[in-house]
């Protein structure tokens, strides 16, 4: 197993920095940001222009909040490199990510920003138990995706010995896990519920798996899903957040020794919890939608970014800077069903503490008469295929209904009946609503 506690002076010295020194360069840094941006970004200039600010009107971290927001739409009104504050020439590399509708979001890097995501990803792994002469099996996509490049060069930084698979083919997954024997793997949590259940589709134990971590993210999940994966490949399971527009995996990634939620490297992205309807910005420890500020980032500087994740900020713990709540989703995916707010992962936490459920699920929202209507579809476990499947559906049912307020129908069906996500995120809803024109 990995060192667990760090030892001393293995740790970045801005690891375990002053909250004075950490604002410092904090405001050093956000006073860059705004002029890199306001001078050489002409969506910045009129945004900020048209808002009645300048970059010199930010004297201190609060005064953030006076500087315009930063949306998606943003990015696609200026496809591809209308954002970008360098030179096209400057930019080492581009990634894109897809979106359901219309063009792709594009963002891109300058050496030197390629260099310290490496190093904030270096630093995430270690966070999660990696230590320099590991192996590391990455499973998350590779190409416009920023996770699997993300994670490989990180890896590498830190002096690991890279398997570079990215996602598909399960079967060679198992296979090369067990012939390399890696010591971490960084995968989306879905995909490796999928590497679980090929284990056991081989007669393999998944508890002999040789890795030790895996380094969860791109995609919410829940603590229910940290314990269900960790009995079932006895491994210790780490979250590692990010998103391509602030940089790519590695913007906050989770400590093995306290499991707390995600750590903000927040001296290279400030974060703010906003109130989603109105803007203002919420005070420490309220849920509310995430946006980040980049302060080092050369060429796509970021002010204020709209990411629509919900969460929280909390207060240090095992490193000097903030960390972030769990994700309990995305603005874009919740549901309101008669009038009761839904997101996937609450129904997450309730499929897999029924005990005989498998941790796939899908919610299937469709529209009768004027009202949404929401069906939740699980599968039994291997193990339990012949336990009855109408009494656990009914039993889900109710506690949807008693713990949530949402009445849904809920199905469950044979083991292996979800169809399961081999490449990219684990798609939860399935919107059969009729499209609005
Ligand atoms: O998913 C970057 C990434 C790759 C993060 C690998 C971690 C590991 P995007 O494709 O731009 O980038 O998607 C970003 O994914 O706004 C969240 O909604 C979601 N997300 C990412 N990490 C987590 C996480 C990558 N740990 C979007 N928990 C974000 C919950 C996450 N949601």
């Amino acid at each position: 197993m990995p060192v667990k506690t760090p030892r001393p002076g293995e740790l970045e010295a801005i690891e375990t920095a002053s909250a004075d020194e950490l604002q410092a360069l904090q405001l050093r840094r956000l006073q860059w940001t705004l002029q890199h941006a306001y001078d050489n970004v002409a969506h910045y200039k009129q945004a900020f222009d048209a808002a009645g600010v300048h970059p010199s009107d930010c004297r201190q971290l609060a005064d953030l909040a006076r500087f315009p927001f930063t949306n998606k739409a943003d990015l696609r009104d200026h496809y591809p490199f209308g954002m970008f504050a360098v030179p096209r020439e400057q930019v080492v590399r581009v990634h894109a990510s897809s979106g359901t509708t219309g063009k792709p979001t594009v963002v891109g890097y300058t050496q030197g920003d390629i260099d310290r995501w490496a190093d904030l990803v270096a630093r995430s792994i270690r966070a999660s138990g990696g230590r320099a002469g590991d192996i590391v099996h990455i499973a998350y996509g590779y190409g416009l995706f920023t996770g699997g490049l993300g994670a490989h060069y990180g890896a590498e930084r830190l002096g690991c010995t890279v398997v570079p698979v990215s996602g598909g083919q399960t079967e060679k997954q198992v296979q090369l896990i067990e012939d390399f024997r890696p010591d971490i793997i960084m995968v989306t949590p879905s995909y490796m519920q999928v590497i679980i259940e090929e284990y056991r589709r081989q007669g393999l134990d998944p508890r002999t798996m040789p890795i030790s971590v895996g380094i969860f993210g791109a995609e919410p999940w829940t603590e229910a899903m940290r314990r269900d994966i960790e009995e079932a490949a006895a491994i210790d399971a780490v979250d590692i957040y990010g998103l391509s527009e602030i940089m790519g995996p590695g913007v906050a990634s989770e400590c093995i020794e306290s499991k707390d939620g995600p750590v903000i490297w927040e001296v290279h992205f400030y974060p703010e919890i906003i109130d989603p309807e109105t803007g203002a910005v919420l005070p420490g420890g309220s849920e509310g939608e995430l946006v980040f500020t980049t302060l080092s980032k050369e060429a796509l500087p970021m002010i204020r970014y709209r990411t629509r994740d919900l969460t929280r900020l909390l207060p240090p713990t095992a490193r000097a800077m903030r960390r972030m709540g769990k994700i309990v989703g995305r603005s874009d995916d919740m549901l309101i069903i008669r009038g009761v707010n839904l997101f996937p992962t609450q129904i997450e936490e309730l499929v897999l503490q029924q005990g005989r459920l498998s941790g796939q699920y899908q919610l299937v929202v469709t529209r009768d008469a004027l009202l949404d209507a929401v069906e939740v579809r699980c599968e039994l476990q291997p193990e339990h295929q012949g336990a009855d499947r109408d009494a656990i559906g009914h039993e889900l049912q109710r506690r949807i209904k008693a713990l949530i307020g949402v009445s849904a129908r809920v199905s469950v069906g044979l083991p292996d009946s979800i169809e399961r996500t081999l490449v990219g995120k684990a798609r939860r809803v399935i919107d059969q609503r009729p499209k609005s024109k």
